[in-house]
């Protein structure tokens, strides 16, 4: 057995890095303080929805390479490097409130009684770490280092992701922090950038808000397509094969949600602001992505206003989590297109492969057992969220449940041509029809 290292905060940052850590062939510790997720993972069972994650947590429990505990003190005693992956969720102003690091910090200091890296891994605006080092020295009776090690990983991908970086990012001032973390990730083959601690906050914020930033101007030039002809699909690859530029982020839809991009885009303008910087280009990037979940709700509107209204029309909604292989609500673009819909008194009826009892707290609307219950009677259905089941599902089969072939993609999954064929009216996002 390799490295004992510990996780506080199994979120899913926090829980995908302690399993692969463990996968790796550490001995791993992961801590919480819910309860009740921590009891569940004991028996082997996931509080989340991420493909493949499944097998291996029960495999690293079994042969003994990974625990669970609700006492940082279990994990602090026991391990030398210590992950923070607590969450860090926005205040009203858009600034990430930093409490459970600092908790987390005193509980560390309280509990340590030799040498520990402490790496931050929680996204958190640029100097954190230096004020999570101010604390350190004030409460911490030992040696200690400080690290950042932003992560880069994506829900629905996350295991693959952490597998196949393409970097590793270490911030630290120290030698023996950055040994320590270098050798840690040495089985993964990856680059490691050894970067000033601040830098490396700023390449995880940096990250996350230019990838936004791509899927905002890719979403504005898609109305700009609707209104011209030109289709926003063929404009993405042309523009993609620059290598300058590149083919990724650039898939127009009904923008961005999620957890990661919304807060961590609020934080950095936020950030900005406080440095006397103009933060224009962020605060439009965020604007442009509610403008696109309103543009769609109100395409589909306006459709209706030649035939009544959305008035008693019954709509069907395939797909509410954020984005495929996962079962996260958090800021889904869906859920703002059903609550518009539903202010204009549609009634509105939805599937989701894993989403729906997340949905269930958020949206108060029929929840179907699959894609034909979702079909029958419909006058029109949505695609908002682009699952793999989505894209297989008999289109004959489909229209004939449906009371009229009316289908909004807010995915772009299908080939138009090929919907014109099968009898559908099929609007897309960033075209002409
Ligand atoms: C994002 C980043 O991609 C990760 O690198 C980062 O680690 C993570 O945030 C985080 O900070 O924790 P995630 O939010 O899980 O990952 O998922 P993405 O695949 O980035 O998708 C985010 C949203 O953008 C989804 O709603 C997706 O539908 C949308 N999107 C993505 C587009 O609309 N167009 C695209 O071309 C790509």
């Amino acid at each position: 057995m390799r490295e004992s290292i510990a996780i506080i905060g199994s979120g899913y940052v926090g829980l995908t890095t302690g399993v692969c850590f463990a996968e790796l062939g550490n001995k791993v510790i992961c801590v919480d303080n819910d309860d009740s997720k921590i009891t569940k993972l004991k028996k082997g069972e996931l509080p989340i929805y991420e493909p493949g994650l499944d097998s291996l947590l029960k495999r690293n429990i079994s042969e003994g390479r990974l625990e669970f505990t609700t006492a940082i003190g279990d994990a602090s005693k026991k391990a030398c490097v210590i992950f923070i992956c607590v969450g860090t969720p926005p205040k009203e102003n858009g600034e990430p409130d930093l409490s459970a690091i600092e908790n987390v910090a005193k509980d560390i200091a309280d509990t340590s009684a030799s040498y520990k890296i402490i790496v931050e891994k929680s996204t958190v605006p640029v100097s954190t770490a230096r004020w999570l080092n101010d604390i350190m020295q004030k409460y911490m009776k030992t040696d200690f280092d400080i690290a950042v090690n932003p992560e880069f990983l994506r829900e629905g991908t996350a295991i693959h992701d952490f597998m196949n970086p393409d970097r590793i990012v270490i911030g630290t001032d120290s030698k023996r922090a950055y040994g320590e973390l270098a050798e840690l990730y040495k089985p993964l083959n990856a680059p490691i950038f050894h970067t000033d601690i601040n830098s490396a906050e700023l390449i995880k914020h940096t990250s996350n808000a230019m990838l936004a930033q791509r899927i905002s101007t890719i979403n504005v030039i898609a109305r700009l397509c609707e209104k011209t002809g030109a289709d926003v699909e063929t404009v993405a690859k042309g523009v993609g094969m620059d290598e300058r530029i590149g083919r990724h982020f650039l898939k127009a839809g009904i923008g961005y949600g999620g957890f990661c991009f919304p807060k961590d885009l609020d934080a950095l303008i936020h950030i900005l602001r406080e440095n006397g910087i103009n933060a224009g280009l962020f605060e439009a990037v965020r604007e442009i992505n509610f403008d696109i979940r309103d543009h769609f709700a109100e395409r589909v509107t306006e459709r209706f206003s030649q035939s009544g209204g959305l008035k008693g029309k019954l709509i069907g909604v395939l797909g509410l989590a954020f984005k495929p292989n996962t079962d996260d609500m958090r800021l889904a673009p869906s859920i703002d297109i059903i609550r518009k819909l539903v202010s204009e008194q549609a009634t509105i009826k939805a599937y989701d492969p894993k989403a729906m009892e997340n949905s269930k707290k958020l949206l108060d609307i029929e929840y179907c057992s699959g894609m034909d219950d979702t079909a029958r009677d419909a006058d029109a259905l949505l695609i908002l969220t682009e699952w793999q089941d989505f894209k297989d599902m008999d289109l004959t089969k489909i229209k004939d449940l449906m009371k009229q072939p009316l289908i909004f993609d807010g995915r772009n999954i299908y080939n138009k041509q090929r919907m014109q064929d099968l009898g559908f009216e099929y609007y897309t996002v960033g075209s002409g029809t």
